[in-house]
């Protein structure tokens, strides 16, 4: 059977939608084709990191436009956020499966913020003797970037709020909206 694809409304929690299901769906063949065309030299399976939870929704539907070769894998992290002195920091929860060396890898994540995460990746891939690290990412909000950080790949850029949908939470909801939805502030 068919699942239903009727559009969830709005909660009394989200402002509006940012982003509609069929602008992410145009938005993410063209990445898809961008990466197509710039691996199409491979020699061997591009491995795609997708970064939990947030990327997941984003991640399934870049890799099924991939007609590169490609494995997936995944990693957790935790984010110190913005609490006095552990300001920026980040934590690897848990790692990749497969050995990323010698390996072309794409990081995937949904969205950049203050941008310590993707940082923080970048320099711990390139360690490993990969043979290049590229970033894809859904979303990004220019006004919160504190570190420089270059990403390959870019969705959309958003004004600083808060959103939600397409794999982004807020306290782990919202995630499986098939939009992008700007929260009220929360008071
Ligand atoms: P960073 O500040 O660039 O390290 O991003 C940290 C993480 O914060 C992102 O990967 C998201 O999981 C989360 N995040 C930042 N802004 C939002 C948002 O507007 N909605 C949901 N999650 C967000
Ligand atoms: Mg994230």
């Amino acid at each position: 059977m068919t699942p239903s694809l009727s559009i969830p409304p709005l909660t009394k929690d989200l402002a509006r939608v940012l982003i509609d299901a069929d602008t992410i769906s145009r938005r993410v063949d063209e990445l898809a084709q961008k990466i197509n065309h710039d691996y199409k030299d491979i020699t061997e399976p591009l491995m795609l990191v997708g970064v939990l939870k947030g990327s997941f929704i984003f991640l399934a539907d870049l890799c099924r436009r991939l007609t590169v070769p490609h494995v997936v894998d995944f990693i957790a992290i935790s984010s110190y956020g913005h609490k006095g002195d552990k300001r920026g920091e980040v934590r690897m929860l848990m790692d990749t499966r497969e050995n990323l060396s010698d390996h072309h890898v794409l990081i995937v994540e949904d969205i950049l913020d203050s941008g310590n995460t993707l940082s923080y990746l970048i320099k711990t891939f390139k360690a490993r003797n990969t043979k290049s690290v590229s970033t894809a990412v859904f979303l990004d909000k220019p006004a919160r970037h504190e570190v420089p950080v270059e990403i390959e790949y870019m969705g959309f850029e958003i004004p600083d709020v808060w959103v939600v949908g397409y794999g982004l939470d807020y306290k782990e909801q919202y995630r499986t909206l098939p939009y992008i939805a700007e929260m009220y502030p929360k008071k």
